[in-house]
């Protein structure tokens, strides 16, 4: 192409000026197609039996397992950086092999739940729905010799689950990876009366080596074997979508996908084949990361979290379980 240029001719490229909608601040604010709000974070918090505990997870700097007494300090935090939501997990001192501590009603979540629910009325609190804390070999369902029943364990999930909205769990998210969990427990829950209360489906777990922290944190780690008979191979993509699909049939109201970081992938593919809100799971291994990281000096934690939850927001998720959920938040306010 000839351009004329002040009586001169020369020859020019074509190319498109993509840097244009970037020279101003006011401008990248107007094309930016994805943004991070403090109502997209879900917070995890572990309560523990006993009292006067506040145990920092050596593997999770900042994140504490809790008895009830020192709880009500980490909500205050949760309620003051205007973070909508929390996820519980239960450490209980009692463990079995059927997991009995977990559909106790005064079980240690359902304590805490009550309490929030006290405390905080409109804090949306999550139950996760699992045996693993409270099962003495550490898996997620009832064994049968060295294998997890699969039908043996929904029985005492729907319990769970039901326990758990008795105590006034606003959305259980059942996250136990066994066939066909979301359809016991809809009609358990159903069948309680409890119609309005939301099913957040753990539909795509993978069996992924960033739980480690968390099994810390849970006390939750399997006693023999792994989790690969039940959770998914990180190798599968399709797999995804059908376990995406299975639980959309059951009555599924959220899906979640977890880990979050190395799966953004399964997670646009999830996002595009259902018009239900996606979950992404920002996992223990992936703040372990981060916080060991950012502790060397290595990396700035702040630009780093936000640029890796916007990341997930990107790929599709609508809301975030992230244990930077308070940090986060507080991030946002000041920028
Ligand atoms: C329990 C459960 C796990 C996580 C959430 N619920 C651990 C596991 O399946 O072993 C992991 C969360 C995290 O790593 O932050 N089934
Ligand atoms: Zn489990």
């Amino acid at each position: 192409e000839i351009v004329k240029t002040k009586g001169r001719e020369r020859m020019t490229p074509t190319f498109k000026r993509n840097r244009r909608l970037r020279t101003t601040a006011n401008l990248r604010a107007m094309v930016r197609e994805t943004t991070l709000s403090k109502n997209d974070f879900i917070y995890p918090i572990f309560v523990i039996e006993g009292e006067n505990i506040k145990n920092e997870i050596p593997s999770m700097p900042g994140i504490y397992q809790f008895s009830l007494d020192q709880y009500e300090a980490e909500l205050t935090r949760v309620v003051e950086a205007g973070v909508p939501s929390i996820i519980l997990f239960g450490v209980p001192s009692e463990k079995d092999a059927c997991g009995t501590e977990a559909y106790n009603d005064e079980g240690i979540v359902q304590r805490a739940t009550k309490l929030t629910k006290r405390l905080y009325p409109d804090l949306v609190v999550l139950a996760d729905t699992c045996l693993c804390q409270y099962t003495d070999h550490g898996h997620c369902g009832v064994v049968e010799g060295d294998y997890v029943d699969n039908d043996k364990s929904l029985e005492l999930l729907a319990k769970t689950a039901v326990s758990q909205a008795r105590a006034g769990a606003d959305i259980i998210a059942p996250s136990n990876m066994m066939d066909g969990f979301v359809a016991v427990i809809r009609e358990a829950l159903d069948e309680a009366g409890f119609v309005n209360v939301p099913i957040m489906s753990y539909a795509v777990k993978y069996a992924s080596a960033y739980y480690g922290p968390f099994r810390d944190a849970a006390d939750s780690a399997p006693q023999f074997g792994d989790r690969k008979t039940y959770q998914m191979d990180p190798a599968n993509r399709r797999e995804a979508l059908r376990e995406a699909e299975s639980d959309i049939d059951e009555g599924a109201d959220f899906l979640i996908v977890k880990p979050a970081l190395s799966y953004l992938d399964v997670m646009r593919e999830v996002k595009d084949m259902t018009n239900l809100p996606v979950v992404a799971y920002n996992v223990s291994g992936e703040y372990s990361m981060v916080k060991a990281a950012a502790a060397q000096g290595w990396i700035d934690e702040k630009a780093i979290v936000l640029e890796t939850l916007l990341s997930m927001k990107r790929a599709g998720a609508d809301l975030i379980m992230t244990y930077h959920a308070i940090d986060a938040a507080c991030w946002l306010e000041e920028n």
